[in-house]
């Protein structure tokens, strides 16, 4: 579910690496630090992890080298070949943040980086509730990913997207579900996390959520 952009993923998978490093103007900041987001959400994994839309495979990369074992989840087929091509030490599965092949180990990490935007806030809620059920208490979601402090944020970034003529940026924020700190604070509560929130630039916050009950 939730892969109603699975499309453009398909079409951006070869180009996506220039777009990290910051080629595309539009998408700097949202990308700034992309590295050190990674390595952030990397260093509070433990175990083994389930990752969602591991795209071209750079946080899959720094979790294999952190020595643990990786169940990889990604519905583009244009993702998956790319990743492929890396030959890393993980199980790639097709699947999505909700609708995925079952997984026969005990899971300790759920991760994330730049995707669980593409689930509205219905769909979000509904995955939170899965892993839920996947992790024992201690486990954790630990995932990066664009949101805003608030409607009066959003208004402001939109503005100022308008104001630069990023008029891709501004439709990929205006289309794709970007939520606020609030609305996932609430949804990871109702679903036995305690969760932190920190700003890692502009755009993208890191959400480090441990189960508690
Ligand atoms: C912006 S890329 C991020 C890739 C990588 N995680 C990174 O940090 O560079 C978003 C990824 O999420 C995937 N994606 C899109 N919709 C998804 C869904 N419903 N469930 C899981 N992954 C999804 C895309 O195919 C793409 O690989």
């Amino acid at each position: 579910m939730g892969r109603e952009f699975i499309e453009l993923f398909d079409k951006w998978a070869e180009d996506y690496d220039q777009t990290v490093a910051g080629q595309d103007e539009q998408y700097r900041e949202v990308f700034e630090q992309y590295e050190q987001i990674l390595e952030t959400v990397a260093s509070r994994s433990f175990g083994t992890v389930v990752e969602f839309g591991v795209g071209t495979g750079n946080l899959t990369e720094k979790l294999i080298a952190k020595g643990l074992q990786v169940y990889g989840v990604e519905p583009s087929s244009g993702m998956r070949e790319q990743i492929a091509k890396r030959e890393l030490a993980f199980t790639l599965l097709d699947g999505d943040f909700i609708q995925f092949p079952a997984i026969d180990a005990g899971i300790d990490s759920i991760v994330s980086t730049y995707a669980f935007h593409h689930l509205n806030d219905t769909e979000k809620e509904t995955a939170i509730g899965i892993y839920s059920k996947l992790l024992g208490s201690g486990g954790k979601i630990i995932f990066a990913d664009t949101a805003y402090l608030n409607a009066e944020e959003k208004e402001q970034i939109h503005a100022s997207a308008r104001e630069l003529g990023y008029n891709d940026l501004l439709i990929d924020l205006q289309t794709e579900y970007y939520t606020t700190i609030d609305a996932l604070r609430s949804m990871l509560e109702r679903n036995g996390f305690q969760a932190s929130f920190s700003r890692l630039n502009r755009y993208v916050w890191l959400i480090d959520a441990t189960k508690t009950s």
